[in-house]
């Protein structure tokens, strides 16, 4: 019921088309890995979900494919192997501005040469689109507690802080788009990214 929800007010399916067709991906904060498991599906890649959430990754393990893997961790906890792509969907906002600085840079360190950073955030900068999603995560995060934060606070940030972010790390913006959910709401906007 969760994810079916989801994959209407997020937008998996346009997210997919920006990701290598082969390759190791890696999808950070994959929740129920309802990304992951589209980006398996008849696919080449490689994938790899990972999140902190044991209760999370003990659902998406039930999706079982071959080329898909489903780990309890932090970003920070992986080392050695490399990626061809790198994503991260509607994850940042649950980080202070330290936090998403770090994880974005450990992100840019496990790219391969050349490899992509799809980082998606959602939210635009009018008055709506942040009060309702403030309401709608604050009963996620901090009442219904059904989405893990180290936190348990919000630190929604403009397209704007992002740009500079992805500027300051290093990565090269290549795209900047914003996609519309099945149910129009909210706004998402997708950055594509490569290392300089
Ligand atoms: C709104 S859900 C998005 C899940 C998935 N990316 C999707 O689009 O369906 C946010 C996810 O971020 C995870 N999360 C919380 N803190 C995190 C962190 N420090 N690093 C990575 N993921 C984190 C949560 O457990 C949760 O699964």
């Amino acid at each position: 019921m969760f994810e079916f929800i989801r994959s209407l007010l997020c937008p998996f399916e346009q997210i997919e088309k920006y990701v290598p067709e082969r390759g190791n991906i890696l999808d950070v904060g994959s929740g129920h890995g309802t990304f992951s498991f589209l980006l398996s599906k008849n696919s080449k890649r490689k994938v790899l979900g990972i999140d902190p959430s044991p209760k999370k990754i003990l659902s998406a393990k039930k999706k079982i494919f071959p080329n898909l893997k489903f780990k309890k961790k932090y970003i920070h906890d992986l080392n050695g192997k490399k990626f061809d792509c790198i994503t991260i969907i509607d994850v940042l906002y649950l980080l202070p501005e330290n936090e998403k600085s770090s994880l974005l840079k450990k992100a840019k360190n496990l790219l391969k040469k050349g490899g992509y950073l799809i980082l998606v955030i959602n939210g635009r900068k009018d008055l709506i689109s942040y009060k309702l999603l403030n309401l709608e995560e604050t009963i996620m995060v901090k009442i219904l507690k059904k989405t893990y934060s180290d936190n348990k606070k919000l630190y929604f940030r403009d397209n704007l802080f992002y740009k500079k972010l992805l500027k300051k790390l290093g990565f090269r913006i290549l795209l900047q788009k914003e996609l519309t959910s099945k149910l129009g709401y909210p706004p998402h906007i997708l950055f594509l990214a490569k290392v300089t």
